[in-house]
């Protein structure tokens, strides 16, 4: 469970208030839409609940650890194991095939050879095990996403931060992706906080958090 408290994000000097005051509170197997405008906070919250970045003032707790408290060495394993990250540009790693990109996490963990079956049946399962052995260059950009999902999601984690992965899709592949991470929410439980600015993909999720300049708002 996440539970963040009066979360107020500043960048720059002067401070340039950013998030205002944000609490809430998300749920283990929620499916939560944060939503807005371009330029509304979304991915500077995300980042937030992600661990990747910490409030200037208020706090955010995972699992009821206060994230600020936890030492780096025990954020980066937490990431490791329990975190999937799908951002809009994959950032699958250009010098590695499919398949080992889906490896990255546990081969950090020295646990790549017990995963590398897990692997192939992930991407099978996202129908691009035909991309396994090419480089991400030689990849469309659908099966450059479907990857990088492969990637997300080969810890199991139980929290998948997903930063807008359907913009730079087509919508048969963005409907293709939000289909992927419902089954995923629904089949594992996992909790999904998915950064979207299109209605109709935020209406798919559990519970919007829709913001306006940095603020928790209803959509009117
Ligand atoms: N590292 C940063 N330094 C300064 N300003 C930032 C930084 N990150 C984001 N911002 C500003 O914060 C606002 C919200 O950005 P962002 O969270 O990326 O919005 P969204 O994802 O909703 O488009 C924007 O005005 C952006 O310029
Ligand atoms: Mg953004």
């Amino acid at each position: 469970m996440i539970v963040a408290k009066n979360i107020i994000k500043e960048f720059g000097s002067p401070p340039q208030r950013i998030l205002h005051d944000l609490s809430f509170e998300i749920s283990d197997g929620e499916f939560v839409a944060i939503s807005g405008r371009s330029g509304s906070g979304k991915s500077t919250l995300l980042y937030i609940l992600s661990t990747l970045d910490l409030p200037t003032f208020g706090s955010l707790s995972i699992d009821n650890e206060d994230i600020a408290l936890m030492s780096s060495e025990r954020i980066h394993a937490f990431r490791n194991k329990h975190v999937g990250f799908i951002f809009q540009f994959h950032y699958l790693l250009p010098e590695l095939t499919g398949v080992e990109n889906v490896l990255l996490a546990p081969r950090n963990l020295n646990l790549h050879h017990q995963y590398q079956q897990k692997a192939i049946g992930l991407l099978k399962m996202m129908d691009v095990f035909h991309v396994a052995h090419k480089l991400p260059n030689q990849m469309s950009g659908g099966e450059q996403q479907r990857v990088a999902i492969a990637r997300a999601l080969i810890m199991d984690p139980q929290y998948i931060f997903a930063d807008e992965p359907t913009g730079n899709l087509d919508s048969a592949n963005g409907e293709i992706v939000m289909s992927i991470l419902k089954k995923i929410n629904k089949e594992n439980n996992t909790t999904v906080c998915l950064v979207t600015h299109e209605p109709e993909f935020s209406a798919m999720a559990d519970r919007e958090i829709f913001l306006v300049d940095g603020k928790i708002s209803n959509r009117d």
